[in-house]
C-alpha cells in the first residue's frame, strides 16, 4: 500500500520542498499532499504549519514535513497544535532519534541550513524509523499531558 505524507513550506523553503517532493515520490514511492506555498512570493510560515498540522489532526496523514528558512519557525508554529510533535533537525541522528524516542510526527528543516542531499537523508531516516515505545512511551505521554494544563 502506498504511504501518504503531507508537506508544506513558506517561500524560503519552497525550492527545497519541490525537490524533496520529487525524492518522496520518485525515490521512496510515497504519495504527497502539498498544502503550499506554491511559489516564492513572500508568505507567513505559520499558515502552512497550520495546514500540515490540520491534516495530521484529522487523520488524513500520520506524518508531515515542514520546510522554511531554518526549520525553526515551522517547528514552533506546529508545536502550538494539539497532538503534534514537530522536530527541527539538521542532522540524521536527530531525525532518526526524534522518531524512535519522541514519536515525532512532523519533520522540519531549513532550506538555508541544509542542502538537498542532507534533506533527503533527514527524510529517509525519519520515514525509516519507528517509535520504540517502552520507557519512551511514558515520556511522550507526560509531554502530551502538558497540553491539558499549558494550552
Ligand atoms: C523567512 O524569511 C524566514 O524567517 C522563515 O522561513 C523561517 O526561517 C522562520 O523560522
Amino acid at each position: 500500500m502506498k504511504k501518504t505524507i503531507t508537506i508544506g513550506s513558506d517561500h524560503a523553503g519552497y525550492a527545497l520542498k519541490v525537490k524533496v517532493i520529487g525524492h518522496l515520490k520518485n525515490d521512496l514511492g510515497w504519495d504527497v499532499i502539498d498544502v503550499g506555498t506554491h511559489d516564492e512570493s513572500s508568505c507567513d510560515y505559520p499558515d502552512f504549519a497550520d495546514a500540515v498540522c490540520k491534516n495530521i489532526q484529522n487523520g488524513t496523514t500520520e506524518l508531515g514535513i515542514l520546510i522554511c528558512g531554518t526549520g525553526i519557525g515551522m517547528s514552533m508554529a506546529a508545536n502550538k497544535h494539539r497532538g503534534i510533535r514537530a522536530a527541527a533537525c539538521s542532522d540524521v541522528f536527530s531525525a532518526r532519534l526524534t522518531r524512535a524516542h519522541n514519536n515525532a510526527n512532523i519533520l522540519c528543516f531549513g532550506e538555508r541550513v541544509v542542502g538537498y542531499g542532507v534533506a533527503c537523508d533527514l527524510v529517509d531516516a525519519f520515514l525509516a524509523t519507528e517509535f520504540e515505545g517502552g520507557k519512551h512511551q511514558r515520556r511522550v505521554e507526560k509531554m502530551m499531558a502538558l497540553e491539558k494544563t499549558e494550552f
